[in-house]
């Protein structure tokens, strides 16, 4: 019996201890060459991400403000707020993103790719995956055929069902939930944010770490 009970209480601590390392999902929706997307994975997100990577379950949608059409033979027309090196940019990346390289890959090549001056060009991009040692030919094949265009749309289907027409570029959101005041807030102090949604033990990172003041951003 008392084995019994201290089996009972370790599955409970177990479960306990498990279910304490809280992982957030955090979406960025963004654009490849939007000035504003570039900061926030650049200085936001990349700097501290293996920090606080337990925590957060990355989702992203590089789209933005772009538009489509579909044709009647099944292709695609893109237009991009940054024009067509931008859908491009897009593509390529989405192409990447939809390989399944884990996310500490998908941090690094995202942060690579948007640190390069032509994120447009597929030489620019080789470079990013190789560092990371991706799988070059699958991306090229993806981003010429059909596949590519069709992971743009539906990173454009998932920007437009959670937003209607996004209206700021990079937007954040937590859980599937768009707030206006984590969104300000995240362009701010991202890791400030993520430390505030983590329940029990917080990160090192976390420490002297308050939400931002209202901000005039
Ligand atoms: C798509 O682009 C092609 C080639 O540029 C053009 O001929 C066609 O009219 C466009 N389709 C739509 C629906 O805009
Ligand atoms: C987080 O994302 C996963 C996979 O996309 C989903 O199954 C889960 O319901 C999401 N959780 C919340 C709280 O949004
Ligand atoms: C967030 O920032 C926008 C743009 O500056 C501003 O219009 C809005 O009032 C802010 N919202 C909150 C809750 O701070």
């Amino acid at each position: 019996m008392k084995a019994f009970v201290s089996f009972l209480l370790s599955v409970v601590v177990w479960y306990g201890f498990l279910g304490n390392v809280n992982s957030m999902n955090v979406s960025i929706y963004y654009e490849a060459l939007c000035y504003d997307s570039i900061q926030f994975i650049v200085r936001q997100l990349y700097p501290h991400y293996e920090q606080i990577a337990d925590h957060i379950h990355l989702e992203f949608v590089p789209y933005g403000k772009a538009m489509f059409t579909q044709n009647d033979d099944g292709t695609f027309n893109f237009t991009c707020q940054h024009g067509a090196a931008e859908c491009q940019a897009n593509k390529y990346q989405s192409c990447v993103l939809a390989q399944n390289n884990g996310q500490r890959k998908d941090v690094q090549f995202v942060n690579c790719i948007m640190r390069q001056r032509n994120r447009h060009m597929f030489t620019t991009v080789e470079t990013c995956a190789r560092r990371n040692n991706l799988d070059v030919p699958s991306i090229r094949k993806c981003s010429e055929g059909l596949e590519g265009d069709r992971l743009l749309a539906a990173n454009g289907d998932k920007t437009d069902n959670i937003f209607g027409q996004i209206s700021f570029v990079p937007t954040i959101v937590f859980d599937g939930k768009y707030n206006d005041e984590t969104q300000n807030q995240s362009l701010i102090d991202f890791v400030a944010v993520v430390c505030s949604k983590i329940e029990g033990d917080k990160p090192i990172i976390c420490r002297n770490r308050p939400l931002p003041e209202k901000m005039v951003w």
